[in-house]
């Protein structure tokens, strides 16, 4: 057992003795789908209010042991995060905003009443995991190492009347290809039954709750033909927020003097790291970039007076997906041609060129780990 360099939280470093054989990882890289396969190791980290955090490990990937009494199965108070790292040509291993990742997950963790983690311990728990199972990130522009950091709360009992008194944080890592496939177009349909988030809810955090409160809908997409949900404000039912795990953008116009919109942050819709990106980027392309507010019923009319040209979902997993069509209760309608529009390909293009270094990166968002 070695320890990592001081960091004020430290890690011990428990390397694991049954690491998955090289072959059979090769085999598994080549196509890692999403989130099936993880890693050899991952971190952990506890806090309690006694001691704040304390005993941070990097360890074998392997189960938890967790009394049936655990706040978390019960109350559901739990948090998570979602980034990648990527392999540049070049060779260099680097992850995408993670400062801003650390950032989003204190804002959850202030929502949840769980305790925040300092942001230098959230990025050291990265790289060393990164580090450690570097040879995980598989090859290829579109593939990826997908980072998921969580926290939990352990505390065993069954009041309500204050947040857990323990907590687990906890990081593990997935090969992954793009989550919908390589090239492929959505359809969504409209969740007019039912409700994400509503103002002073949790909508803007990333909770577990959120994803487990949006399965039926998700379901109900299924049913009707369609990949994934878009959800709508609670109060109207008619403005756009955003996707079960993306958020939305719509484009006006065509190469030339294009402009993209995006649902503004009300509170109840995810503030997304991609979203946040493109905002900045799109202009530095000359295209124009803008929050705002879409009702459903413009959307159908822009669509079919031409002036919307096209829809995409953007989010970690996700990337930039093209969306070809909507459905909805009272009937569906297509984007554009239904096919990706330019502006959508050419905003992934620069997205991924800046993830995988071959484009400049003007805003300092790559953080370099080995
Ligand atoms: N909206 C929801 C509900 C999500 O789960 C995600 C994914 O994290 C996003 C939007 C996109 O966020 P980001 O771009 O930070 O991945
Ligand atoms: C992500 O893009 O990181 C997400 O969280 C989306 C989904 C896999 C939940």
């Amino acid at each position: 057992m070695t320890t990592s360099p001081a960091t004020e939280i430290d890690f011990e470093i428990h390397p694991s003795q049954t690491r998955v054989p090289a072959a059979e990882r090769e085999r598994i890289l080549a196509d890692p789908g999403f989130g099936q396969v993880f890693t050899d190791h991952m971190i952990t980290l506890r806090w309690s209010a006694e001691r704040g955090w304390h005993d941070g490990k990097l360890e074998p990937y392997g189960p938890f042991a967790l009394d049936p009494a655990t706040s978390v199965f019960h109350y559901g108070q739990e948090l998570f995060e979602g980034l990648k790292a990527y392999r540049q040509a070049s060779g260099s291993i680097v992850m995408f905003r993670p400062q801003a990742n650390a950032a989003r997950f204190n804002s959850s963790a202030r929502r949840m009443a769980m305790p925040e983690l300092p942001e230098e311990t959230f990025l050291r728990a990265l790289e060393l995991l990164v580090t450690q199972d570097r040879e995980w990130i598989p090859d290829g522009e579109g593939n990826s190492l997908y980072l998921r950091p969580f926290m939990i709360a352990t505390q065993r009992g069954l009041g309500v009347n204050h947040p857990s008194s323990e907590y687990l944080f906890c990081v593990i890592g997935s090969p992954a290809a793009s989550y919908f496939g390589a090239g492929k177009t959505v359809r969504v349909w409209l969740s007019e039954d039912y409700t994400r988030a509503a103002p002073g809810g949790t909508g803007a955090v990333k909770c577990g709750g959120n994803y487990a409160a949006a399965f039926a809908a998700q379901q109900q997409a299924v049913d009707q033909g369609c990949d994934q949900v878009v959800w709508l404000d609670a109060a109207e039912h008619q403005w756009v927020e955003e996707m079960g795990g993306m958020n939305l953008f719509f484009v006006y116009g065509t190469d030339a003097g294009g402009r993209i919109l995006t649902p503004a942050l009300t509170g109840s819709l995810l503030p997304g790291i991609t979203r946040d990106s493109l905002l900045r980027l799109a202009p530095t392309l000359g295209i124009h970039a803008a929050e705002g507010r879409i009702s459903v019923s413009q959307w159908r009319a822009d669509c079919a007076a031409g002036e919307l040209t096209e829809v995409f979902a953007c989010g970690t997993a996700a990337v930039i997906t093209p969306v070809g069509g909507v459905d909805g209760a009272t009937g569906g309608w297509t984007i554009g041609s239904g096919a990706p529009g330019p502006i959508s390909l050419r905003l992934k293009d620069e997205l991924i060129g800046i993830q995988y270094g071959h484009r400049p990166d003007p805003f300092g968002w790559v953080h370099k780990v080995a």
